[in-house]
């Protein structure tokens, strides 16, 4: 026999939902739904509820997150949510999932996907009246969200950034962008310029290649140009997700529509490659 949403909830020893009796000081923040579960959104709804939040999870492919209770469909996860998180790959993703789950017009919804301002304002137009949105893209992988090392990017009006901040900085230093959209369109800014920088990298190592310099010495060296920093993330040691598909995405948001070679380039050298493929794989070996 299957069990309802609200006897599994019963069957939860550890967690009272929506009930706790000692959750952290958070006025009104304390029912948080996360749809979406993948390689970020299972460590960011994770720790949520290991900081005492009431967590309820919902994923497309089912998953299982220690402390996080599961809901059957999006709408069940966000019935009585305060705040809702998406976590999705990308703006059609966020917009199908987020809308169609008919999120509680008293709540928040803090979109942490990367998806860019216009989508951003298609989703803003198509949610429930009262529903607030907050875009909050993130700066770091997996291991920062595990460790609450993100830097996240929130655009919305001042209320309600002003309303989700203290939840978001159990995950990290939140950055204050400004309206709506803003955060949405500072992601894109960044992961151009690391898309690029990265592919632009790649090139630079074929020709440390060509011309006879070692590669430990050509990184030794580039540490200190303006390559710098793509140098950094690639012997960080630091746990890291990025997919060639989510990078290829995510500049696909910069590029198009709009006249720049060197970023269409770095586009086309993530079109050759394996799009499961590690990015800073894609750099090491040149291809
Ligand atoms: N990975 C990183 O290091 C990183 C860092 C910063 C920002 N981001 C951004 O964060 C977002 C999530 O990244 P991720 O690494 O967590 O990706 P991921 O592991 O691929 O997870 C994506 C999630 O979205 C779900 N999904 C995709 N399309 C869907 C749809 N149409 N309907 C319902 N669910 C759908 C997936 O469900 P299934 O499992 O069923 O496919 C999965 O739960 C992306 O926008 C990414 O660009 C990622």
């Amino acid at each position: 026999m299957t069990s309802t949403f609200a006897q599994r909830m019963a069957a939860m020893p550890d967690i009272r939902w929506w009930h706790r009796s000692a959750g952290p000081t958070v006025d009104g923040m304390q029912k948080i739904a996360v749809l979406g579960l993948g390689h970020m959104g299972a460590p960011i709804a994770r720790r949520l509820a290991a900081h005492g939040f009431a967590v309820a999870g919902w994923s497309r492919t089912p998953r299982q997150v220690e402390g996080v209770i599961m809901a059957g469909s999006a709408r069940e996860a966000v019935r009585s949510a305060d705040l809702v998180i998406t976590m999705l790959t990308d703006g059609p993703a966020v917009l199908s999932v987020a809308a169609g789950a008919d999120i509680p017009g008293t709540a928040t919804l803090v979109d942490m996907s990367t998806i860019g301002p216009d989508a951003v304002r298609d989703l803003a137009g198509a949610l429930p009246a009262g529903v607030d949105l907050v875009d909050a893209p993130v700066a770091g992988s997996t291991g920062a969200a595990e460790g609450g090392t993100l830097r996240i990017f929130a655009g919305g009006t001042p209320a309600a950034v002003d309303r989700v901040a203290p939840v978001l900085a159990t995950l990290g230093e939140v950055l204050r962008c400004g309206p709506p959209g803003s955060g949405a369109a500072m992601k894109v800014v960044l992961n151009t310029a690391l898309v690029t920088a990265l592919a632009s990298l790649a090139d630079v190592l074929r020709v440390a290649d060509a011309v006879g310099v070692p590669r430990a010495d050509a990184l030794e060296a580039l540490r200190a140009g303006p390559l710098g920093n793509a140098v950094a993330r690639l012997s960080s040691g630091q746990v890291a997700y990025f997919p060639v598909r989510l990078a290829a995405k995510d500049l696909a948001l910069g590029v198009t529509g709009r006249d720049l070679p060197v970023a269409v380039a770095a586009g086309l050298r993530l079109a050759a490659a394996d799009p499961e493929a590690d990015l800073t794989s894609i750099v090491l070996g040149g291809t």
